[in-house]
């Protein structure tokens, strides 16, 4: 099946990601290789440091896209943004200044601090649901808040966000206790993607092959595969059956993490 990468750093001179084309071309052929086949290029967007806004990502994309195409790349990208939790989200949204995962603006790729949950997340996450956004945190496993208090990333799935997984978090790339936090939340049925936040070709490349390699080994092929395919739905704006990466394991509920840290 194919593998689609939801979130990379890839988009050339942007952000603190890909800092030319030349880089860009050389990261999208890792990427190739990897066997992704279609990338969704999420810049960070409003993290109090980069600001890439809506219009401007759409037009990189597509000169980027060309580039891809005259070296022969062969590696479809569709405009996205990292979208950093703040208090002037929904202002944004309402000046179409966001990019969603998805064209039918369904699927939010948003990230939060990553030394807290900040208090006011959860109005957050419910005014965008009550417009019809589902959140999908990204990074979960890499928030000091959630390592805390993992119930509270129980609690969001439970309200109906979903979660993207690092594939290099899963294979340790940041660490012992960033590799476990994954491992435990992909048990708990609490994980739903994996994406390579790409930024580089060493200690933010894409390990998505190693990664999708050792879910299979540890959760059997239909568990990985649901992953891929949940990528598909999410970037198509289908719908993502958020009971499925737990049923799939034979687990009669989402577990919490009670005791676990
Ligand atoms: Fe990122």
């Amino acid at each position: 099946m194919r593998m689609i990468d939801l979130h990379c750093h890839i988009l050339p001179g942007v952000d603190d990601g890909s800092p030319d084309m030349e880089t860009s071309l050389k990261l999208a052929k890792v990427a190739v290789a990897q066997g992704i086949t279609h990338m969704l290029l999420t810049p960070h967007h409003m993290d109090g440091e980069y600001l890439n806004h809506k219009a401007d990502v759409i037009v990189k994309t597509k000169s980027f896209q060309k580039a891809l195409d005259q070296n022969g790349i062969q590696l479809t990208v569709y405009p996205g943004q990292e979208v950093h939790i703040t208090g002037e989200l929904m202002q944004a949204v309402d000046q179409d200044d966001i990019l969603f995962a998805d064209e039918g603006n369904r699927y939010l790729m948003l990230e939060l601090p990553h030394n807290e949950v900040p208090e006011y997340t959860n109005q957050m996450l419910f005014t965008l649901q009550a417009r019809g956004i589902t959140p999908v945190l990204v990074h979960p496993e890499r928030n000091q808040g959630f390592m805390k208090n993992p119930d509270q990333l129980y609690d969001f799935v439970n309200q109906g966000c979903l979660t993207q997984l690092t594939a290099s978090s899963y294979v340790g790339v940041f660490g012992k206790h960033v590799q476990k936090f994954t491992e435990q939340i992909i048990d708990a049925g609490l994980g739903f993607v994996f994406a390579s936040d790409a930024h580089n070709f060493e200690g933010r490349s894409f390990k998505m092959a190693q990664a999708f390699e050792k879910l299979e080994t540890a959760k059997g092929k239909p568990f990985a595969e649901l992953y891929k395919e949940n990528a598909k739905r999410i970037i198509n704006g289908d719908d993502v059956n958020s009971g499925e990466t737990h049923h799939i394991h034979h687990d009669k509920q989402r577990k919490r993490f009670l005791g676990l840290f």
